[in-house]
């Protein structure tokens, strides 16, 4: 059982790889295995809508990470995509590699896998952010895992993040909680619903 962990900051290993870090610690204490990647500290292109993609099942632009972790996510059970916060937003590389990701990634690896976002900000815009990152789930049949509070650190250093006892709670609870849900999951027979085909249908009347 294993999840992966993106970390969108530009950051290596400032407050967002630190929560995430947290995660790690008790995801490992659930019995789970989780590996970081590091995401938002290089160049990352955006979405080039060449649709490539749709005939390879692989971006295009291979300059990054995103075919990488698109390949781990076949065998992974889940996702925590965290992000510092950039102007109420999530940053630029992470939405870069998030709409590549999720656009070229074959639809099966992420289907009924759980997701969760964490972000990470000084004073404000955590909720906007919180809300923009749990999108790339809720259009990928991925259960939102949540948690005690939504999933906000606050601070400038790893050491502020610490002082934030309620949100390294919350980040906690989320990692059991998701911990719980994977294992759940696995421990069903229950068969996972066939997915429904159709058309797409545009709003052109
Ligand atoms: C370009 C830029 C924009 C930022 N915008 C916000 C913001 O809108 N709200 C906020 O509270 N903090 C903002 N911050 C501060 C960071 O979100 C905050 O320090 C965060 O915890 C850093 O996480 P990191 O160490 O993982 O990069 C901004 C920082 C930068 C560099």
């Amino acid at each position: 059982m294993n999840v992966i962990l993106i970390n969108g900051s530009p950051r290596a290993n400032g407050c967002t790889y630190t929560g995430l870090s947290i995660i790690k610690e008790q995801l490992a204490e659930n019995g789970i295995d989780s590996t970081i990647y590091q995401v938002g500290n290089k160049p990352v292109i955006g979405c080039t809508a060449c649709l490539a993609c749709k005939k390879t099942g692989k971006c295009i632009h291979n300059d990054d990470l995103v075919n990488t972790v698109a390949e781990a996510m076949k065998d992974a059970d889940g996702i925590i995509i965290g992000s510092a916060v950039h102007y109420a937003s999530a940053t630029g590389a992470v939405t870069s590699f998030l709409d590549r990701l999720f656009y070229s990634i074959p639809k099966e690896y992420l289907r009924l896998k759980f997701g969760a976002c964490i972000v990470s900000c000084r004073r404000g815009g955590a909720s906007a952010t919180f809300d923009q990152l749990n999108k790339y789930f809720t259009i990928s049949q991925m259960p939102v895992v949540s948690s005690s509070y939504w999933n906000q650190i606050h601070g400038n250093t790893p050491e502020e993040v610490y002082k934030d006892e309620e949100g390294v709670r919350t980040l906690r609870t989320l990692a059991n909680n998701m911990a719980y849900l994977i294992k759940c999951k696995h421990a069903s027979n229950i068969q996972m619903p066939q997915p429904l085909t159709g058309p797409m249908t545009n709003f052109i009347r």
